[in-house]
């Protein structure tokens, strides 16, 4: 499937080049859009403090891109919830596509104060600094955890309920924010509430990984599954290249009214059972001894998730080019040619 509004995007961007800024670029989203952008020639200017990110990542992206397109990146290892640190990077950039967070709901119930500085005060200061620098487009990653208790299938952007979560609250305030800088500042910002994101560079590792990587590992590595809760809780599971796509979309396009939040998900959604049956089928490891632990359901976590996403389609034309299942099957790829992940 190709979205040739976006194509016709990248087309432009090769000749009508930009300097873009990542935040947390050593990070799984972050090293994805890094990596676009490179193949589309642009300069970029990338900063992680490397709390959850990896160097090994930014390894991998130019191992892909090669050295020529390597050269359009400088990479600056900082904080950002150092107002200093942010200085240092948003010189002369023309857009921004902010990632870096602290992005684990279990972490920001066990320590919200690290989750308000990484998520909050970081926001808070890179925000500032692209509006007193010139940005002419801010772009950061919410995420649909803002939906909290609200029950509404599909979720749209304007019905969000209470938040159940540390984590999900920061992205919230992310969102307040973005919204009064317009509204005291005239400064433009997009916000993204992405859906369940997985592909590759996803960190399979430690207690707080996300379900996919996991998953695919622990099936890589002979390993029991575990499911919280009954298995039927469901998400809307988004491959990493259609966010990408709505970063890029979202950064270059200019939209009349300067204060946005779209969903960015797939618009379909699938329960955690399905899932393991679509890695157990296309993983094709016939070692594998399928063991799968039911556990209590989690604190915070939500019981289903769906997105609308009718408007990002309507006024960025943004498309899903990569389902759910040709998502899987790149990952699963990507993750048996890795033998180091
Ligand atoms: N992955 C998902 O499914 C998902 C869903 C919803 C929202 N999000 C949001 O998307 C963004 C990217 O998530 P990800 O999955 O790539 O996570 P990730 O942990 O792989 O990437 C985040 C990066 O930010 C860096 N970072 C954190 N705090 C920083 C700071 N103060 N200064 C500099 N760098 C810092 C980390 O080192 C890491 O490299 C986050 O904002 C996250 O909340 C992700």
């Amino acid at each position: 499937m190709i979205n040739t509004k976006f194509e016709r995007i990248q087309n432009n961007l090769r000749k009508n080049k930009k300097t873009w800024l990542i935040t947390g670029v050593a990070g799984f989203i972050g090293s994805n859009i890094l990596e676009k952008l490179l193949f589309l020639d642009q300069k970029v200017i990338g900063i992680d403090n490397l709390s959850t990110g990896f160097l090994k990542n930014l390894k991998s992206v130019e191992k892909v891109v090669g050295r020529k397109k390597w050269k359009k990146f400088k990479f600056v290892k900082g904080d950002i919830s150092n107002l200093n640190d942010c200085l240092k990077v948003i010189k002369n950039v023309d857009i921004v596509l902010h990632q870096a967070a602290r992005g684990s709901i279990p972490k920001s119930t066990k320590d919200p104060i690290t989750t308000n500085k990484y998520n909050i005060t970081a926001f808070l200061n890179i925000l500032t600094v692209s509006k007193d620098n010139g940005v002419k487009s801010f772009v950061y990653a919410s995420s649909s955890s803002v939906y909290g208790d609200s029950k509404l299938l599909p979720k749209v952007e304007t019905k969000v309920g209470n938040v159940l979560s540390n984590y999900a609250l920061t992205k919230k305030v992310n969102e307040e924010y973005a919204r009064l800088f317009y509204k005291l500042y005239d400064f433009k910002t997009i916000g993204l509430r992405y859906f369940n994101v997985f592909g590759k560079r996803q960190n399979p590792d430690g207690d707080y990984a996300a379900v996919i990587p996991k998953w695919i590992n622990n099936v890589k590595r002979n390993k029991k599954l575990i499911i919280f809760g009954d298995g039927r809780t469901s998400r809307d599971f988004c491959p990493i290249s259609n966010v990408v796509q709505a970063n890029i979309l979202a950064g270059f396009i200019n939209l009349k009214k300067k204060n946005y939040v779209f969903n960015v998900g797939t618009g379909s959604r699938i329960n955690l059972i399905k899932l393991y049956k679509t890695i157990y089928k296309n993983f094709k490891n016939s070692n594998y001894k399928k063991k799968i632990i039911f556990k209590n359901f989690r604190e915070g976590d939500v019981r289903h998730s769906l997105s609308s996403i009718k408007t990002i389609k309507k006024l960025l034309g943004y498309k899903p080019v990569v389902s759910f299942n040709d998502g899987i099957i790149q990952t699963i790829k990507w993750f048996k040619s890795n033998s180091n992940v």
